[in-house]
């Protein structure tokens, strides 16, 4: 894999634009599919005290700084993003569950915490972000973002601490665009990240982005996944094997035309592969 470009956030953080995210490895994995991941180039992991796999991402993080052959990593060339989930929403409860991420992943300092969810009827999530400021501010993260957060939440947690978060992690994928969403974060200086970036595979059948595919001799993951670092979006896809992992990394070599990419911004049509973000509370 040649190294992933990196996305500039807030006070000189940068974030790899390729990463590799972790829901649903079950935690007997991570470590393995973490480890695999750093093995092909990846150098961001995306976990969360929810998905219950962040002590596996630890390990596979301090086992490449560790190893003793040539090719082993600085912690600086590695990112580590964790969530903050629902029921830990709130100042305390949420200072509390950053004690027990950053327990589980065995790091001093973790690069990015985001808000799981808004879960506007718990309405906590301006202390909740309070309380991410306050561990960024003890040098515990490095940088503060949210998840699923739909524009009237930004607006008002922007009203509210006086300062933009420095990632929305959403739903995104080319059957669900979402343009206005991501022009506020243009708006706002908000980078977007894209979460189920594959559609959880929904898409692979999609008769377009074959057709593209075929076009490129690449996979149709990797068609979509171009298409992410051409729109500028930071993404994640996940993979259970080593070759789908190297697969998905393998998206430096060939890049889509104007045409393409209109084509595939022809394919939206609101399908999500998870939950709206105003169902989950
Ligand atoms: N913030 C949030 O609320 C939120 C929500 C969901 C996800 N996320 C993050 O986003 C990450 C990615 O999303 P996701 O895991 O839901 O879905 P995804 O990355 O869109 O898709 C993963 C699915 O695609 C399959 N796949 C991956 N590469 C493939 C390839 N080259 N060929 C064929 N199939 C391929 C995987 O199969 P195998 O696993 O069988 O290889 C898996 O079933 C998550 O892991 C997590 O870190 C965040």
């Amino acid at each position: 894999m040649i190294a992933s470009p990196t996305v500039p956030l807030a006070r000189g953080v940068a974030i790899p634009q390729l990463g590799f995210g972790l829901y649903k490895v079950p935690p007997e994995d991570a470590e393995r599919l973490a480890g695999d991941a750093l093995a092909a180039g990846y150098r961001s992991l995306d976990t969360a005290a929810m998905y219950g796999n962040e002590a596996g991402v630890g390990r596979a993080v301090r086992r490449a700084m560790s190893h003793a052959r040539a090719g082993r990593l600085e912690r600086g060339e590695l990112f580590v993003t964790t969530k903050i989930w629902n029921t830990d929403q709130g100042y305390d409860a949420a200072l509390r569950a950053f004690d027990c991420s950053q327990a589980e992943l065995g790091l001093d300092v973790v690069d990015l915490c985001l808000i799981h969810w808004p879960c506007p009827r718990r309405d906590l999530y301006v202390d909740t972000y309070r309380a991410l400021v306050r561990l960024r501010e003890d040098g515990r993260v490095r940088a503060v973002g949210v998840s699923n957060f739909q524009p009237a939440h930004l607006r008002r947690l922007v009203d509210a601490v006086g300062e933009v978060p420095a990632v929305n992690q959403i739903e995104l994928h080319p059957w669900l665009q979402q343009h206005e969403l991501r022009a506020l974060h243009r708006e706002l200086g908000i980078a977007t990240e894209a979460w189920s970036p594959l559609a959880r595979g929904h898409i692979l059948e999609d008769p377009v982005l074959r057709e593209i595919a075929a076009a490129h001799g690449v996979s149709v993951a990797q068609t979509t996944i171009r298409w992410h670092l051409q729109e500028g979006t930071i993404v994640i896809p996940k993979a259970s094997s080593p070759q789908r992992i190297r697969e998905n990394a393998d998206v430096f070599g060939f890049a889509l035309t104007d045409e393409e990419m209109a084509r595939i911004a022809a394919l939206d049509r609101g399908f999500r592969s998870g939950s709206h973000p105003d169902d989950v509370n």
